[in-house]
């Protein structure tokens, strides 16, 4: 069912295993990503995947084929990067051309490929133009162009966004995840960046060390992180640290004061330190003489600043345990800077995790 398999894929540079017995099982209408931090070994995947880096271990398949041994060209793949590499010399409509000379394809379909390429990348008009002549985004399709020409049947883009300032990155979102829809093929999307991914992605893979973390849903990635790392590294959310207390079928811990409790967890055992997460926008603000003294899953603090994003306003809040951040849309009351307030939290929007030996 799946239209590429990565099966025990590995790679050694050295001492240092940049890919680390990766699985994947990617269908042929999936917008999937490799989410981690820099180094994590995102790149090092990509290229085995597009043959331009041979596994140490491992195997790739892509449409039923086993692709380890083909060269990048007979691959049916295309790769897009962070730096564009447009050649500077030569006009737009060249650079797209460029590939398609290189399959040496009869001119009259280098001209119809070229045209539908200008078509659906709205460059109609700039063909005449150098990149040098072309604004950041307009760069960035003719690069997008240039993967999209030959007719792959994956998509690889490594960072393809990275170099665009924000308004521009979210706006070719959308546009990524639309050609991605139209044309019904996988595209494999490669960033640091969380927003990214969460934006268009069907699933996501979380790397880490050259490990897949997780491989899921960019909703049970985000609203279920499997692990602390990813709590951590997807969305944005407040941590507390304590020992873990079990009784009356809830796990607890205590922080400062302030009793966090979930349902029990019988992977955590009493005793062990534990860390909570409870991402910002699911934690709830109300005036401070509203709340019962000595609930759970409530603390008092108050609003250092608060910093307004668009539909939500950010407050950074100090607590005896230290500060947290709170996401509240600005569609429900505000709450001044100085004022006392009570935080309050789902037990269900509690990640716990037990604490690694370095404390994280
Ligand atoms: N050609 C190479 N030679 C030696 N080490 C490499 C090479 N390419 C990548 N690495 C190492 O492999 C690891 C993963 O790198 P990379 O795949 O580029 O990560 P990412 O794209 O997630 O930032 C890093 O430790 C990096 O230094
Ligand atoms: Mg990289």
């Amino acid at each position: 069912m799946a239209y590429i398999h990565l099966d025990g894929v590995s790679k050694q540079y050295g001492s240092v295993w940049a890919v680390d017995r990766a699985d994947m099982a990617i269908g042929k209408q999936e917008f999937v990503s490799l989410l981690g931090p820099s180094g994590s070994g995102k790149t090092t995947l990509l290229r085995i995947i597009a043959g331009l880096e041979r596994p140490t271990q491992g195997r790739v398949l892509i449409d039923g084929e086993d692709v380890t041994e083909l060269p990048p060209h007979r691959r049916g793949v295309a790769m897009v990067f962070q730096e564009f590499l447009l050649f500077p010399h030569r006009t737009v409509y060249e650079n797209l051309a460029f590939p398609l000379r290189m399959l040496k394809l009869p001119k009259g379909e280098i001209e119809a490929r070229v045209e539908w390429a200008v078509g659906i990348l709205a460059l109609r008009g700039l063909e005449k133009r150098y990149p040098n002549q072309l604004s950041g985004g307009q760069q960035q399709r003719v690069a997008l162009g240039r993967g999209l020409v030959g007719r792959p049947k994956v998509l690889l883009l490594d960072e393809p966004l990275a170099n665009l300032d924000r308004e521009l990155r979210q706006e070719m979102e959308v546009e990524i995840r639309k050609h991605q829809t139209d044309l019904g093929i996988p595209f494999i999307y490669v960033t640091h960046n969380q927003e990214e991914a969460l934006s268009m992605s069907d699933r996501i893979a979380v790397v880490r060390g050259g490990r897949i973390e997780d491989f899921a849903s960019r909703t049970a990635i985000y609203d279920h992180p499997r692990t602390a790392f990813i709590a951590q590294f997807v969305g944005r959310s407040n941590r507390f640290t304590g020992t873990a207390l079990i009784s009356q079928g809830k796990t607890a811990l205590c922080d400062h004061g302030v009793r966090i409790e979930s349902a029990a967890r019988p992977d955590i055992a009493d005793g062990k330190r534990i860390a909570a997460y409870v991402k910002n926008e699911k934690i709830q603000l109300k005036p401070a003489a509203e709340m019962p003294a000595d609930a759970a899953n409530t603390l008092t603090a108050t609003i250092r600043y608060v910093l307004l994003r668009g539909a939500y306003a950010e407050y950074v809040l100090g607590w005896t345990g230290g500060e947290i951040i709170v996401s509240r849309p600005r569609s429900e009351a505000a709450f001044a800077q100085g004022a006392e307030v009570a935080c309050f939290w789902n037990e269900a929007d509690i990640d716990l995790f037990p604490m690694t030996e370095d404390g994280r």
